[in-house]
């Protein structure tokens, strides 16, 4: 039983595979007569919505359901929410805090379980990256992504995918908003070396790709203030993006937070792709599942 909890779940033949499989207008009905549970922890826009036109579009039905209904962990633990789902579904996706939680639920399903974002990664967001960034470039291979913010779930994410397919990642945060050894650890296990910064213009310099994501992450409210200090100077405006190549394209995985992590001008600007991005989610969500509960499911 495969799942997908994060980039480094897949092989990078597999994960080639997957964005092929994305770019397809001929899916494979592989959710013909069954259904996909969709639990959400957090509120989501782009990724509840893109995740059941997909099932659509797989032949099956999605069935999104709030955190309260199931009640994870507090009417019944994450387990038996997800040995009760996949009594009916072909797939269970969920949006959680703790990244524990999808891997508890991922343990014990009888059918694929596939992350919708957790505080620790959003593996759904990547794919879509790496498709648009593909679409922009002709591919990965040597394309310069900076990532300027928090390095947080989008960040590790999106580090595993820019250098898997063969990109180059650089991180600008503040000290305290870096990545752990940890996730160093885990990259590195991946074949993945980021270059890691406290200066966004020396990220910027000469990069095809500048992506930003909030500073303050769903589930982090509390400490709003704080960030906003704390993140004084690596706002995105149009002086920054001077520094990136000519060719350079901004990317955000959305909600925006305008004159925060990023100026207007930049977010609605000419270079700006973030809505070519968020419809890449769709086709992401469908080459995914098509791969999961097809070809992953055969081998
Ligand atoms: N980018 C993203 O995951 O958006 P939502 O939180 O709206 O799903
Ligand atoms: N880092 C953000 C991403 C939102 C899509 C969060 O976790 O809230």
């Amino acid at each position: 039983m495969r799942h997908f909890l994060e980039i480094d779940d897949l092989t990078p033949a597999e994960l080639r595979r997957v964005l092929d499989l994305a770019r397809t207008d001929m899916p494979p009905q592989v959710l013909d007569g069954l259904g996909m549970a969709l639990v959400f922890q957090k509120p989501s826009a782009r990724t509840r919505n893109s995740m059941e036109m997909a099932v659509v579009q797989l032949g099956g039905h999605p069935t999104t359901i709030s955190a309260d209904e199931v009640g994870i962990d507090t009417r019944e633990s994450a387990e038996d929410v997800a040995r009760t789902l996949g009594c009916f579904h072909g797939a269970i996706g969920a949006r959680v805090f703790g990244h524990d939680i999808v891997e508890r639920m991922a343990a014990v399903s009888p059918v694929p379980v596939v992350n919708l974002l957790s505080d620790a990664a959003h593996p759904m967001q990547a794919l879509a990256d790496a498709l648009t960034i593909e679409a922009e470039f002709g591919s990965m291979e040597g394309v310069s992504v900076a990532y300027v913010g928090d390095a947080n779930n989008v960040t590790r994410s999106l580090a595993l995918v820019v250098g898997m397919l063969g990109g180059t990642m650089r991180v600008a945060s503040p000290a305290a908003y870096g990545f752990s050894a940890v996730d160093i650890d885990r990259l590195a296990a991946a074949g993945v070396e980021p270059v890691f910064t406290d200066r966004p213009a020396e990220a910027v310099d000469g990069a095809d790709v500048v992506y930003a994501d909030v500073w303050t992450s769903m589930g982090q409210e509390a400490e709003t203030e704080q960030r906003l200090q704390d993140f004084e100077g690596f706002m995105i405006d149009e002086t920054l993006m001077g520094a990136a190549a000519a060719r350079s394209v901004f990317l955000h995985c959305l909600p925006a937070h305008r004159g925060e992590e990023a100026s207007a001008d930049v977010i609605d600007g000419a270079r700006s792709r973030i809505w070519v991005q968020a419809e890449n989610r769709m086709h992401a969500a469908r080459g995914l599942l098509g791969w999961l509960l097809g070809e992953a499911g055969s081998s």
